[in-house]
């Protein structure tokens, strides 16, 4: 099975989704770059006060405070399942620097069908869940099935900011396909469709 795999793919393409069934079925350690920066911001650590600016208007934090962070985080680690990261080609070339990834995979999904899918998001503070109020409810309103916690909507998930994020994502985080591609890391997954089919499709992939 790969060790060291890479997410890609724009904004609500299901990268969270499928990585949290990644980490509890295969053993994946799971680290994304999204959850650790809220974690951040709720903290109100240096990171978190210096990061909520660009989160909150669905621009990328900048690259050294990225690379800075993911360097520490993926020290050590045999199996890593990166989740937002690497999001530029700075940011791809520095985890090449420190290990080699075995695939990346991307998920694609098209726009009309990201904004659905962000606007109607509920999101678990506590250990992270994602829900969507139509396609993935919650067994009990607004309550996270795996913790109990109360699920909220990210500051990031308005139509406006959704549809910045996706400029951002074009402009900075496409490349990374060809990037991947010409390394021959490369798969593409479609990921319209049920949940369970596409995990079956990246389970595929991974072995
Ligand atoms: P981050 O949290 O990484 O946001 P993102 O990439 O925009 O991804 P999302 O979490 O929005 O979507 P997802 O693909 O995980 O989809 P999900 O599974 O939740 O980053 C947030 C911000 O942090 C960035 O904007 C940036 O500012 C900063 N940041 C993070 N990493 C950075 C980096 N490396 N460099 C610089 N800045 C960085 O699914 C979405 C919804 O769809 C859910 O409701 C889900 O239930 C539903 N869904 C999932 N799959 C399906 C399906 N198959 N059918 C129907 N619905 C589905």
């Amino acid at each position: 099975m790969k060790a060291k795999v890479v997410l890609l793919g724009p904004p609500g393409c299901g990268k969270g989704t499928q990585a949290e069934k990644m980490g509890d079925d295969l053993g994946y350690v799971k680290l994304s770059t999204g959850d650790m920066l809220r974690e951040a911001v709720r903290n109100q650590t240096e990171l978190g006060m210096k990061a909520k600016g660009y989160m909150d208007s669905g621009a990328l934090v900048p690259n050294d405070l990225i690379i800075g962070l993911m360097k520490e985080k993926i020290a050590g680690l045999d199996k890593i399942l990166l989740d937002g990261f690497p999001r530029t080609v700075e940011q791809a070339d520095a985890l090449a620097e420190q290990v080699e990834v075995d695939l990346a995979i991307n998920i694609d999904v098209d726009d009309a069908e990201l904004i659905n899918r962000l606007t109607q998001r509920r999101s678990c503070p506590e250990c992270n869940a994602v829900y969507h109020l139509t396609n993935k409810p919650p067994a009990k309103e607004g309550v996270c099935d795996k913790c109990g916690s109360q699920l909220y909507q990210r500051d990031d998930d308005t139509e406006a900011t959704v549809k910045n994020r996706l400029e951002v994502y074009r402009q900075n985080t496409f490349p990374l396909i060809e990037y991947y591609e010409k390394k021959g890391k490369l798969v593409t997954i479609p990921g319209v469709g049920d949940i369970e089919e596409i995990y079956a499709k990246i389970k595929a992939a991974l072995e």
